[in-house]
């Protein structure tokens, strides 16, 4: 019989992932009485910003899954740098690549007009990302509501915590894992891809080292990108339609097109293959399940007795440090 003393570490596992699993308590009544505009506001700019700049819609829905995979959907993505702490835009992955900042700005600032210092800057990102889903085309739920923003952010957690485009689907797992997501939303979250673009770095490993690649697919990307050259040119992440919430990233994958290494982890002779097949003919079991995993990646909390407020300004705590 195994003493007590042998359990005490996967005792301990247990208790520290029941602690990092506890959702936030979120609902999609949040604001109903204390801002009942606040889904339109976030609306309407929404829009606005997506008649200005159709990528916007790729750029929002990110910020949310960068917000999330650091320190939970805290806001913190937003925080700009400051005499305390070195913040996230300018870690590794969001460096010259994340975007729609301003577009955020400008959403807090109608709420704070309308019903100051009830809206967190963490379910802004939150519902501007469900929004921008829905107006490429993608499906739409309702989301749930009454995250709080942080005080700090972490450049370091940035660069630790983001997922990387070099990474093997073992990685990934784990990476998604870490936050409390499954295999399976690993995979349907990964159809975000199905909007916006990458730099020529980003996809550089791909064409340069794969062999999973289709040929021809290859050739065109090498000449947009060569070896040396700029590091910031623009290619689509889902080369047919990068403006339309679609299962045809799925599709790209099967004949070997998809942009990044990480992309085509997903479809690689693994287990990943059945799904990444099943999103590709159905593009209504996509929707739900992607709709379904971003509800559970919009939920993952900032850790226990992290201190937290709702921010007047997105880009800086309340009380400057
Ligand atoms: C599975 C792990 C993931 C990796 C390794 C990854 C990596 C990347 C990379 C390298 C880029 C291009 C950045 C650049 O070159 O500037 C990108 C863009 C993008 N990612 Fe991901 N990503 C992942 C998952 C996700 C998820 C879960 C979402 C959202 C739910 C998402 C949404 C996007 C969008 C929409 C863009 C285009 C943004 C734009 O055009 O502004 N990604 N991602
Ligand atoms: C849209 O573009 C106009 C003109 O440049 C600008 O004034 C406005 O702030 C933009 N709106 C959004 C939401 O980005
Ligand atoms: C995936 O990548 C990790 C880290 O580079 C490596 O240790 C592991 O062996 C790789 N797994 C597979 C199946 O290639
Ligand atoms: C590199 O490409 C980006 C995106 O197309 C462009 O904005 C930038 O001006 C280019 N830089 C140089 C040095 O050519």
């Amino acid at each position: 019989m195994p003493s007590l003393s042998n359990n005490l570490p996967s005792v301990c596992a247990i208790v520290l992932i029941l602690s990092l699993s506890v959702e936030a308590q979120l609902s999609i009544d949040h604001y109903y009485s204390s801002c009942p505009q606040a889904l339109h506001i976030v609306h309407d700019v929404v829009v606005e910003a997506l008649r200005n700049d159709s990528r916007m819609a790729a750029s929002l829905l990110r910020l949310h899954f960068h917000d999330c995979f650091v320190n939970g959907c805290d806001g913190s993505v937003l925080l700009d740098d400051n005499t305390k702490f070195a913040g996230e835009k300018r870690a590794y992955p969001n460096d010259n690549s994340l975007r729609g900042f301003n577009v955020i700005d400008i959403i807090k600032a109608r709420l704070e007009k309308a019903c100051p210092n009830i809206v967190s800057c963490a379910d802004i990102l939150a519902i501007a990302a469900r929004d921008a889903v829905f107006h490429t085309g993608g499906p739409t739920w309702e989301v749930e509501l009454g995250r709080r923003d942080a005080l700090t952010a972490s450049r370091d957690a940035a660069n630790i915590h983001m997922p990387s485009s070099l990474s093997n689907i073992t990685v990934l797992t784990a990476n998604f894992a870490a936050v409390g997501l499954s295999f399976e939303d690993l995979i349907a979250l990964s159809g975000a891809h199905t909007l916006g673009y990458a730099r020529c770095k980003s996809f550089r490993p791909r064409i340069y080292g794969d062999v999973n690649i289709n040929p021809s697919f290859g050739e065109t990307l090498r000449k947009k990108c060569p070896r040396v050259g700029n590091d910031s040119v623009l290619e689509k992440l889902d080369f047919r339609t990068q403006s339309r919430f679609d299962n045809l990233y799925y599709k790209n994958l099967l004949t070997k097109q998809g942009l990044l290494h990480s992309d085509q982890e997903l479809y690689n002779s693994n287990k990943a293959d059945p799904i990444v097949r099943k999103y590709s003919r159905d593009v209504s079991l996509f929707f739900r399940s992607f709709s379904r995993a971003m509800i559970k990646m919009g939920a993952i909390s900032p850790p226990n007795a992290a201190p937290s407020e709702i921010r007047r300004h997105c880009r800086s705590p309340n009380i400057q440090p």
